[in-house]
């Protein structure tokens, strides 16, 4: 019953790359390809909730992408603004809430006005949760964890002896969020970029060759057929499939 339970898929984790190799094979520009992969995330929102998946989390934006040209960087922050306009009412019929995770006050103004008044038009929708990694980095998580922990003991909140996995998973962003199970990464690159460190810990993970613009649902189900023919052992010894 147990093992049952681990296996349940309720949160796929997604690292949508290769929208620049996209713009390259079509001749375009790279914000074209940016734009193609915002029209892609519409399939992956559907899929995930015919499939009864709770939580499906988008690597939208990394704190290294700063780094990147700033008229691709103000392309994107655009694009972001125009997704959140154009889904909202859909996201609501469809009963889907909106929540971030990241460095959200580093956002520019505007794309964090339009993200933080999505979230509050959709935070009762109860069929589906879609988490957008925005100005996101694993390892400022930690890190941001850790400010929060040392503030709550020197204000005596809390002890450092009080401290372990299960406390700390409460200084993250989304606390009330299961681990991935899944995670999953398009156009074949073999990495994680500063994703989701510590939830990631025992997550399956899926590597598809196609480019994010191209990632439709039949792509995502692949993943999702492939993670149920997987053995999960957590560590301990090997389990009998379950599927
Ligand atoms: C991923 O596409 C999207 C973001 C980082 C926002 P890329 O722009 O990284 O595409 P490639 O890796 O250059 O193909
Ligand atoms: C990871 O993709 C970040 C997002 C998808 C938002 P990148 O293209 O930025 O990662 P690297 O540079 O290949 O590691
Ligand atoms: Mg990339």
């Amino acid at each position: 019953m147990a093992a049952e339970k681990k296996r349940e898929l309720q949160h796929v984790a997604i690292i949508m790359d290769g929208n620049g190799r996209w713009a390259k094979k079509h001749g375009l520009e790279h914000i074209e390809g940016h734009k193609k992969g915002a029209e892609a995330v519409k399939q992956s929102v559907e899929v995930a909730k015919e499939l009864g998946i709770k939580y499906l989390t988008l690597y939208a934006f990394s704190t290294e992408n700063w780094k990147r040209p700033e008229n691709e960087v103000k392309g994107l922050m655009s694009l972001l603004r125009d997704f959140l306009e154009k889904h909202m009412d859909e996201m609501n019929e469809k009963g889907i809430s909106i929540r971030a995770v990241g460095r959200i006050d580093k956002l520019p103004f505007l794309t964090r006005r339009k993200l933080l008044s999505a979230i509050k038009k959709t935070r009762n929708n109860k069929e589906g949760t879609l988490v957008l990694a925005l100005n996101y980095g694993g390892r400022a998580e930690i890190v941001d964890a850790a400010k929060k922990i040392a503030d709550d003991v020197s204000n005596g909140k809390i002890k450092s002896s009080d401290l372990d996995e299960e406390l700390f998973k409460n200084y993250l962003y989304a606390p009330d969020i299961p681990d991935p199970e899944l995670m999953i990464r398009t156009s074949g690159e073999f990495r994680l970029s500063n994703f989701l460190l510590w939830e990631l810990s025992y997550s399956e993970i899926y590597i598809s060759d196609v480019l994010w613009p191209d990632f439709d649902k039949n792509e995502f189900k692949k993943a999702v057929e492939s993670y149920y023919g997987r053995d999960r052992r957590f560590g301990g010894r090997q389990s009998k499939a379950l599927h």
